[in-house]
């Protein structure tokens, strides 16, 4: 898919004053530095549409970005980031949470993950409340040119087999370098899909 127009629509901390639209969306979320705001700025090959930085807790509003005029990309904070202090995390817990179960246009969730390390039980457990209320996800693995082949296919492998003790079918899953660009066809290519998909169903 070419992406012919990328622009930052809005910010909020309310899904209730999200854009008042019919168009898809598809949001990003996972722990706080796990690259989402990278990965946004990957996919539509715009280094300064979604803010990012080497410390965790940069993002903390929801924020829409517009494609082709078609689509939405939603960047969000991040969860379990520690040093925010409980209140804050309790704030954005809530209004991620919210946006979530109550956004009608989300589509799909991707989960972002770190492709260098283990499952681990937050990200786990994020999964399940997701299954819980029935929304649609995929999982991404990121910063994959930090590790060899070899240890990617390990780590996903283990990966695979932990989610297999609660899911069947799996999620689909993807891997992803904000740095080489690495599997932003597969990406784009999913999102494209769903659109026809949804666009066939009208
Ligand atoms: P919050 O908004 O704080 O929740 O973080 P985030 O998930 O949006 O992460 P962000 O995109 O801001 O990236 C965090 C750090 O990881 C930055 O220093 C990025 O340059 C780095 N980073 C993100 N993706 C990649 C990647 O694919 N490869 C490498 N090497 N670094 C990455
Ligand atoms: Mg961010």
């Amino acid at each position: 898919m070419i992406i012919s127009s990328a622009e930052f629509i809005k910010s909020n901390t309310d899904v209730r004053f999200c854009p008042e639209t019919q168009l898809p969306e598809y949001a990003f979320i996972g722990r706080s530095n796990v690259g989402k705001s990278s990965l946004i700025n990957m996919l539509t090959e715009r280094n300064k549409l979604a803010l990012i930085s080497s410390k965790p807790g940069k993002t903390l509003l929801i924020n829409h970005f517009l494609i082709n005029q078609a689509w939405y990309l939603v960047d969000l904070p991040g969860y379990g980031y520690a040093r925010t202090g409980l209140q804050q995390r309790e704030k954005l817990k809530k209004m991620i949470e919210s946006y979530i179960l109550f956004r009608k246009p989300l589509v799909n969730l991707f989960v972002l993950i770190d492709s260098r390390i283990e499952a681990q039980k937050i990200d786990l457990q994020f999964f399940e409340w997701l299954g819980t209320h029935e929304i649609p996800f995929s999982i991404v693995f990121t910063k994959i040119d930090k590790l060899s082949k070899t240890k990617l296919l390990q780590n996903k492998t283990n990966y695979e087999q932990k989610l297999a003790e609660t899911w069947d079918p799996l999620p689909p899953i993807f891997v992803t370098s904000s740095q080489t660009g690495e599997g932003r066809d597969d990406v784009l290519n999913y999102i494209e899909t769903i659109n026809q998909q949804l666009q066939k169903s009208y």
